[in-house]
């Protein structure tokens, strides 16, 4: 598996939904594997800051995210697609990045991008939320985050700018991975 998809949306068939299958369907077009993930059909407690990862370099509480975390170290590139709420990143997204300090140091230079789609306010906070995320990680960030206008189900598919801005963030993410892995060093102009 290449691309770790991370949906953090609690609605079900919301603009998350949708989007996430459109950016899964735009890298598996280009050949890459995809695993998609919906972190709400996860049980992930949050992070209790005992500090016994520091000394057993693992999480002690027994919940799913040990199955997510098996995940993040498997993928190349991971990206979160998460709603905006209260001008931030949701509770279960929150937890979940909190519960990756068990393995700081072991997603370096793995790509991150980041779509955040609310209503109106609040989306730079979200991006920033998730992008101190990856450089905590030392992860790769080569795209700025891209925020997406919509409110109830279906709203996002009239966001085509934000739809082209997806699949010019597919492509630079395509292009940081074979850059990373020592393949080419460009794909020329992106699309
Ligand atoms: C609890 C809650 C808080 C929200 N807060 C914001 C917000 O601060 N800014 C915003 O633009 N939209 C906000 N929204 C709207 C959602 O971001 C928007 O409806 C988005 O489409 C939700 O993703 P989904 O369709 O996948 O559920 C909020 C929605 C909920 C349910």
């Amino acid at each position: 598996m290449v691309v770790l998809i991370v949906n953090s949306s609690p609605r079900v068939g919301g603009n998350c939904d949708l989007i996430t299958d459109f950016i899964a369907s735009r890298f598996e077009r280009e050949g890459l594997r995809v695993d998609v993930v919906k972190l709400r059909e996860f049980r992930i407690s949050p992070c209790m800051g005992c500090r016994e990862c520091l000394v057993r370099a693992s999480c002690i509480i027994n919940d799913d995210m040990k199955v997510l975390i098996e995940k993040l170290l498997k993928c190349r590139a991971l990206i979160i697609v998460t709603p905006v709420y209260f001008n931030n990143v949701p509770s279960i997204l929150k937890a979940f990045i909190d519960r990756t300090w068990c393995i700081r140091g072991r997603l370096r230079n793995k790509v991150g991008a980041v779509v955040v789609i609310g209503r109106r306010y609040g989306h730079e906070l979200a991006i920033n939320a998730v992008i101190s995320f990856y450089l905590k990680h030392d992860m790769i960030v080569g795209t700025r985050g891209i925020a997406l206008y919509a409110y109830e189900k279906g709203d996002v598919v009239n966001d085509r700018e934000g739809l082209k801005d997806i699949e010019r963030m597919v492509y630079r993410v395509i292009e940081l991975l074979r850059i990373v892995e020592g393949g080419i060093t460009s794909l020329g102009n992106l699309r």
